[in-house]
């Protein structure tokens, strides 16, 4: 029987020197959703998304891909799983072309083999995924354009083709619209919904109108401990998690006006 969940957290927990930034949390992702990880700042996303990668090791707790434990592995191993985050192993080069950079990806991918990438064949099939996944993400028309030269949010999409070109069967972004305008939000919210077709993805998100426009699920954090969970209209007619955010965005306000 296939496992319920793609990604499933038990009791996952992490201390920083007594300060326990992520509480015994129970996290289950379904296959094919878009599912949101929300929360007031400090709340312990980044770092959920820290232990899912093995960025850092968990205090407690187990982590379950596709049902069998990844807990022990390391960051690499669970990269080649399928589990890969973006902006992880995929650094984008500035003085590469956009093209250059999303061959650079597939090279790694596929074992970074000097000898294989010497024959022609092979190179034009390096070519030919190259601008496939160039056209996933909208970048075609920029593929011989230095990547120094991308617009901010033009960037934010190459990084996300590098991230594809690793095939991954669960994507996690984190803010992925983070520092965006109007349109290139608009643009990253459909590059997401694209790039989820046939697999599953866990996005921290600010923008809550993003949320409410991608997700199929939403947990939200708080301290360290799940607070709620469910789909936008639950979560935003939830009371506590009004008041956290409410409690946030006030101090947020007032920062703001400092
Ligand atoms: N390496 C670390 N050492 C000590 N404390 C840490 C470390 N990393 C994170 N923390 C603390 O853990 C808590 C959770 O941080 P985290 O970055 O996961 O929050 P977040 O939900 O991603 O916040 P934001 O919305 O601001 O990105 C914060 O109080 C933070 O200061
Ligand atoms: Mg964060």
């Amino acid at each position: 029987m296939a496992p319920e969940f793609v990604l499933e957290t038990r009791g996952l927990t992490k201390e920083f020197r007594g300060f326990t930034a992520v509480d015994s949390v129970d996290l289950r992702v379904q296959q094919g959703h878009i599912h949101a990880l929300i929360g007031p700042n400090g709340a312990g996303k980044t770092t959920v998304f820290n232990l899912l990668t093995k960025f850092l090791t968990p205090t407690r707790g187990e982590i379950l891909y596709f049902g069998k434990p990844i807990t022990a592995m390391k960051s690499n191993e669970i990269a080649r799983l399928g589990l890969v985050r973006s902006f992880q192993i995929s650094a984008v080069f500035g003085h590469m072309s956009v093209r250059d950079n999303v061959r650079v990806a597939l090279q790694r991918q596929q074992g970074n083999s000097f000898h294989f990438w010497k024959s022609a064949r092979c190179l034009d099939e390096l070519n030919e995924r190259a601008d496939q996944l160039l056209a996933e993400v909208d970048l075609l028309g920029f593929a011989d354009t230095l990547t120094i030269e991308l617009p901010y949010g033009r960037k934010r999409a190459l990084e996300l083709a590098t991230t594809l070109a690793l095939d991954p069967k669960v994507l996690l972004l984190d803010e992925p619209t983070q520092g965006m305008g109007h349109e290139d939000v608009d643009m990253v919210v459909g590059l997401v919904r694209r790039a989820a077709v046939g697999r599953t993805v866990v996005m921290v998100e600010h923008n809550l109108s993003v949320v409410s426009r991608l997700c199929d699920r939403i947990t939200v954090l708080a301290r360290g401990a799940i607070l709620a969970e469910g789909d936008y209209a639950a979560m935003s007619a939830h009371p506590q998690v009004r008041e956290a955010y409410l409690g946030s965005e006030a101090a947020a306000l007032e920062e703001a006006h400092a």
